[in-house]
């Protein structure tokens, strides 16, 4: 193809993105109010069409050029891209267990985390044949509370797991000293969390490694991926090695190393045109975030009136959050059930999710498990009174006031 066929194909696709991207005109009461939905036009479809015609689909120049960036946007040294977030958490865990690494993790050494999780989050430690502890969360940030994690550790505690629940960071002042004067590894989970910072800092660059979801319902996405961010130098090339097959980290480089296997690896590779995508998202992601906290401000604003019944979470001082969706927990005092509000909504178009796995322990897949925890009064409350409702950013303030509107539609159904 020739520099102005492709400029050609280019103002084409600009076209029709135009007419039909967001897929559906908003039809209060017709058209659903996503909890989340992708946010994209021609420059991502764009910039894949150009990569396929470079002809070159595995990790590419691409990937390794989105994976400076992200670093970059992240705070850290290193970031290294893998097909989820699931599997940088995998392979946090896995590298942090191997004898390459000093004072490494071992068999049954036990790993703190938010008893409010999602269930591969926990899975992580579990799979790398670690022992989870699980510590209750804090009613007003949803994280979880530094001086329970402080209250749980004993000699076998060899890391924190920290979990910035729905883009809300934790409080890592607290969890880095408590890391630091413990000598924990320390992983964040920022998986609903790009974008977000405490004290100046961003997520996923307080500790050992941070873990990032680019899954299509997250603040911006290739579709399915995920990255780890690294300022330890050590885990680079080890897990660069566990997650291209175990081969050597020089293997592409020296090719008397093309078939030398240096880790037991898994497979947890990109293909190019999803970085292709990503580095067009990551130029938007300073936007979404912003984006998703007006919306978060606007929705919740809205709802504050009904606050003898509902709560929200709040941030921490320091702390700025990237909303991944606006949770929401109906009080103790409440005349009506969660499940009564969830399917009013749902009658009325909008969509609502449960928080992740809720405490993970009532999850059926761990009833065979001993996993030590803290007495967990907050996480089951929120397991059975919260869910949560969309402020991605293609949530435009018609979609706002229409959400907004149902609920005051189903107040004054309750005496509001
Ligand atoms: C907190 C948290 N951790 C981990 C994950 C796993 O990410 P992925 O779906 O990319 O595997 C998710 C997914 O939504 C999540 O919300």
């Amino acid at each position: 193809m020739t520099e102005p066929e492709i400029g050609e194909l280019h103002s084409l696709i600009e076209r029709i993105a135009k007419k039909k991207l967001p897929a559906e005109k908003f039809v209060p009461g017709k058209t659903t109010v996503n909890y989340a939905a992708p946010l994209f036009g021609a420059e991502e479809i764009n910039a894949v069409v150009d990569s396929l015609f470079t002809g070159w689909l595995a990790e590419g120049k691409l990937t390794r050029k989105f994976e400076q960036e992200f670093a970059k946007y992240v705070g850290c040294r290193d970031s290294i891209v893998t097909n989820s977030g699931s599997s940088a958490l995998l392979l946090a865990f896995a590298a942090l267990k191997s004898p390459r690494i000093e004072n490494n993790l071992k068999e049954g050494d036990e790993v703190i985390t938010s008893a409010l999780t999602f269930p591969t989050s926990l899975n992580s430690v579990i799979l790398n044949s670690l022992n989870p502890v699980l510590v209750d969360v804090e009613r007003h940030s949803y994280n979880m509370n530094p001086k329970t994690v402080e209250e749980m550790i004993t000699r076998k505690t060899r890391a924190l797991l920290v979990l910035h629940h729905l883009g809300n960071p934790c409080r890592m002042d607290e969890l880095t000293r408590i890391a630091k004067e413990h000598n924990l590894f320390l992983v964040e989970d920022c998986c609903d969390a790009h974008g977000a910072s405490f004290n100046g800092k961003r997520v996923g660059s307080f500790g050992d490694a941070g873990c990032f979801s680019f899954y299509a319902a997250h603040a911006f996405t290739m579709g399915e991926g995920g990255s780890i961010t690294l300022n330890n130098e050590k885990l680079y090339p080890l897990i660069y090695s566990l997650k291209t097959c175990g081969l050597d980290e020089n293997a592409f480089k020296d090719p008397s190393k093309r078939t030398l296997y240096t880790s037991i690896g898994y497979k947890m590779r990109i293909i190019e045109l999803q970085a292709a995508m990503g580095l067009q998202q990551l130029k938007k992601l300073p936007g979404f975030v912003e984006k998703r906290r007006q919306n978060f401000s606007k929705i919740v604003k809205g709802l504050k009136k009904f606050s003898d019944f509902l709560e929200f979470p709040t941030e921490e001082k320091g702390a700025k959050a990237a909303w991944f969706s606006v949770p929401i927990t109906i009080k103790e005092n409440a005349p009506f059930s969660r499940t009564e509000l969830i399917d009013f909504l749902r009658n009325a178009r909008i969509e609502t999710r449960l928080l992740l796995g809720g405490n993970v322990l009532k999850q059926p897949a761990y009833a065979g498990f001993k996993i030590r925890s803290s007495s967990l009064p907050v996480t089951d409350f929120f397991h059975s009174q919260s869910f949560y409702v969309g402020c991605h950013p293609g949530m435009t303030d018609e979609m706002i006031d229409y959400v907004v509107e149902k609920f005051e539609g189903f107040m004054s159904g309750h005496g509001k």
